[in-house]
């Protein structure tokens, strides 16, 4: 394999307006809420960093800031807890800095999430790169990320992460109709629908925000009109590498996710992860789960 071929860069998209959780995200970015005590965000850089993405570009827009503050050093702080001798809270303040090489574009138009891809073009040249969604946490222990790196270099083209999810809810997602492979995790794309009423929909397998694209997708995402909500759509573009051959900078496939997958992108969601990811701690379980059980016992 030629090393230009390699994934090395990873995209994360974060200019949305967050409208889902206002007023919280009136001021403030949404993919800076916590989960327990860091920002969802963190958490979608540290999964690219373990799956060897050490090249995270973020495509934010109006009102972001915190978000670069986030990833800098922060040195008044850094000296107060170093004077106190607090190492503990010390590493935690350092941590986001130190995690990986971060640049920033910013998406001047909230023009979809096709339209914030196309904006890491001149970051990313002629690579495939990976793309993560903040909005979908996946749990690090479950490798998706390295998985769909794996696909890539095996099969070329682009790879999505497809989840299966109840019918109902297919309208909410982009939906691929599959085919399989000689792989049990790995399908064929042949189609595929943003957000489509459940009685249209190809399958019931849902897009999760994880991708690994071909960098042909550029030049598609320049050429693809509007789609759902007036907004240039990866999944349209997308759609069109699937039905390209290898020479073209396709084909599309999908790796079938059975792990574990944190929705944020809703209050409710929001609260679940939440209260899992609590549960989960070593530091915080032995009190929080007791109290919680209490709690759902009297209500
Ligand atoms: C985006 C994509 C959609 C995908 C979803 C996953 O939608 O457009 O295809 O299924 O992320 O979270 P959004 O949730 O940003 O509306």
């Amino acid at each position: 394999m030629a090393d230009f071929d390699l994934v090395t860069k990873a995209v994360v998209p974060a200019a949305g307006l967050g409208t889902r959780f206002l007023p919280a995200t009136k001021a403030t970015p949404k993919e800076m809420l916590p989960i327990v005590d860091k920002p969802a965000i963190q958490y979608v850089v540290e999964e690219a960093v373990s799956a060897g993405l050490l090249d995270v570009l973020m495509v934010t827009g109006k009102n972001k800031r915190s978000i670069e503050d986030h990833f800098d050093r922060a040195i008044e702080l850094e000296e107060v807890l170093e004077a106190k001798g607090d190492d503990e809270r010390l590493s935690q303040v350092r941590e986001p800095a130190d995690l990986a090489t971060l640049h920033y574009v910013r998406q001047g138009e909230p023009r979809g999430l096709g339209h914030a891809v196309l904006c890491a073009k001149q970051h990313v040249g002629d690579h495939p790169f990976a793309c993560l969604l903040g909005d979908d946490l996946i749990d690090y222990r479950d490798e998706l990320l390295k998985r769909m790196i794996e696909v890539r270099q095996a099969r070329g083209g682009s790879v999505i992460a497809l989840m299966e999810v109840p019918k109902e809810q297919v309208s909410l997602y982009g939906c691929a109709a599959i085919e399989p492979t000689d792989e049990d995790d790995v399908v064929r794309v042949t189609d595929l629908v943003e957000k489509p009423p459940a009685d249209e929909a190809p399958s019931n397998w849902a897009i999760i925000g994880r991708y690994v694209i071909d960098p042909a997708v550029f030049e598609v995402l320049e050429n693809t009109p509007p789609g759902r909500g007036n907004e240039i759509q990866l999944t349209d573009a997308l759609r069109t590498l699937a039905g390209r051959g290898g020479d073209e900078g396709g084909p599309v496939h999908g790796v079938l996710f059975r792990g574990r997958r944190y929705d944020t992108g809703n209050k409710l969601d929001y609260l679940r992860t939440v209260v899992q990811f609590a549960a989960d701690r070593p530091d915080l379980a032995p009190e929080f789960v007791p109290w919680l059980k209490e709690f759902l016992a009297n209500r």
